[in-house]
């Protein structure tokens, strides 16, 4: 009899059938039903027990979080609640758990103590359906690169150059911390490294992605990457994943169109595919909202967030409109964002992205040229001499989902800006080719994934979409 998991099980049609299953004890009620969950399904089966044909012993040993292998019968379940469960012939324990110190008790835990129980986390509903999403929206992304003609491509993760040349990379080296070569000038002599240079962990694929987009045409990276910043925020990871589409021949309008499309397809997917752990955690963000006041609750419900978006198109808006908005906004004139918004130039906050998105627009927002000084090197140059053809995607709660930007394409400009901000032409010359053969028009977005799959769940802390969340001060797990 082939084992079978409790979402096939659940899903059958046929009852009086022998079946077989394993999986892990939520509860034992009764000396007579075990709640068993496998991680196939948000859902338990019901395993029946008839304790006079079972030795005390092997009953003693079905507590929460014991592993175990049960055959019986399918049967029409008796009880209110499944329409199936599992009358019991032969029980086998297969890994034994202690009720005393097993940590994931059939009650509720705050998520800070999860979270240092993260190898266990995902033996409790809300986890395991958020890791579930994830899994899923992961696919959904491949499925839409790959329908819509795109080349999947990886991307270094050790790299010696700054994509985002903001400095915040993860040194990688092999020198010996404590006392490392020297040069003439008393600096730390990286040729005697690993790789013969200093190196990093990558902050991004993107300029590897686009050389490959000036190859293949439509490629998509998706990795990992990683930033050094020390932002304690709940938005922000050490090590997060990253999705790098690149497109040649494709100008900024042509990359707000795919972002946008791209971003209702995943939402959509999920809503067809994962309902059921979506009501599940629909339900459970409205329990959390009914302990904030009413003024802090949001509107809709989590899948009316997400149909929203799915159904809606994004705002798009540029920059300078966005700060005249921000300017006249009543939270600017009483003087209670904490950054005061005053002139052109200023680099938007998490807290004026918000207002836009969720006080004034209401919906998706994509903001649009941006000033060329608060922005990267490899951003497009408007006729204007002073906007760059970059965009940011904002999302209601969640702030900047997606960055992106057409590339400068001519040779001449980028050089220029690379001698202004200090970027030696020798790390990038490779880049820098692209431009000198068969050059065009390119562009691209960066979507963190994470902040998708917080959106997607409705989960407010980065840390707990991700399996072992890398933050300041910690790399447990
Ligand atoms: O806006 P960013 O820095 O853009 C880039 O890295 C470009 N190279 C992308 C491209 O054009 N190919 O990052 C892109 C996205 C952000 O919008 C945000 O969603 C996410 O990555 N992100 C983070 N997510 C979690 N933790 C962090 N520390 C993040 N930093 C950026
Ligand atoms: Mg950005």
């Amino acid at each position: 009899m082939m084992t079978k998991t409790v979402a096939e099980l659940l899903s059958q049609e046929v009852t009086l059938q022998d079946v077989t299953v394993k999986g892990w004890v939520r509860t034992f009620r009764a000396n007579r039903f075990i709640a068993l969950n496998d991680g196939s399904t948000l859902n338990n089966i019901q395993c029946v027990v008839d304790f006079e044909n079972f030795d005390e012993a092997t009953l003693k040993r079905v507590t929460t979080g014991a592993a175990i292998h049960v055959s019986g019968e399918l049967v029409e379940s008796q009880g209110k609640g499944q329409k199936v469960e599992i009358q019991v012939k032969k029980l086998e324990i297969l890994g034994d758990s202690d009720p005393e110190t097993y940590p994931i008790q059939p009650k509720k835990h705050s998520f800070e103590f999860l979270r240092e129980n993260a190898h266990l986390r995902t033996r409790t509903n809300t986890f395991s359906a958020v890791m579930r999403l994830r899994s899923s929206l992961s696919f959904a992304i491949h499925k839409y690169f790959t329908e819509n003609g795109f080349y999947n491509m990886h991307t270094p993760i050790v790299t010696g150059s700054d994509a985002e040349g903001a400095g915040e990379m993860f040194r990688v080296s092999t020198l010996d911390a404590k006392n490392p070569p020297l040069n003439e000038n008393g600096e730390v002599n990286y040729t005697e490294d690993f790789f013969g240079k200093e190196t990093n962990l990558t902050v991004s694929g993107q300029l590897e992605a686009e050389t490959y987009a000036m190859s293949l045409g439509k490629v998509y990276t998706f990795g990992p990457t990683f930033r050094a910043e020390n932002s304690n925020t709940s938005r922000h990871l050490a090590e997060f994943w990253m999705i790098e589409p690149e497109v040649a021949f494709m100008d900024l309008a042509g990359n707000m169109d795919l972002a946008e499309d791209f971003l209702k397809s995943v939402l959509n997917y999920v809503l067809e595919h994962n309902l059921e752990d979506l009501t599940f955690l629909e339900k459970r963000l409205l329990d959390e909202e009914k302990t904030k006041p009413q003024a802090e609750r949001s509107e809709m419900s989590l899948i009316e967030k997400m149909r929203f978006v799915v159904d809606n198109n994004f705002k798009r808006v540029s920059y300078t409109e966005a700060i005249e908005i921000l300017r006249n906004s009543k939270p600017n004139k009483k003087k209670k964002f904490k950054y005061i918004i005053d002139e052109w130039g200023a680099d938007l906050q998490s807290e004026h992205e918000r207002f836009l998105v969720e006080k004034h627009f209401k919906c998706p927002v994509i903001l649009f040229d941006y000033p060329a000084n608060i922005k990267a090197f490899y951003m497009r140059l408007n006729e204007d001499g002073k906007t760059v053809r970059a965009m940011d995607i904002l999302f209601p709660g969640i702030g900047e989902m997606v960055g992106g930007s057409q590339r400068e394409e001519r040779l001449d400009v980028l050089v220029e800006k690379m001698k202004a901000l200090d970027i030696p032409e020798e790390e990038l010359w490779w880049y820098l080719d692209l431009r000198k053969y068969g050059t065009a028009v390119h562009s691209g977005f960066g979507l963190g994934f994470e902040r998708l799959v917080m959106f997607a769940t409705g989960m407010n802390n980065i840390r707990d979409v991700i399996p072992y969340p890398r933050t300041p001060q910690n790399a447990e797990f």
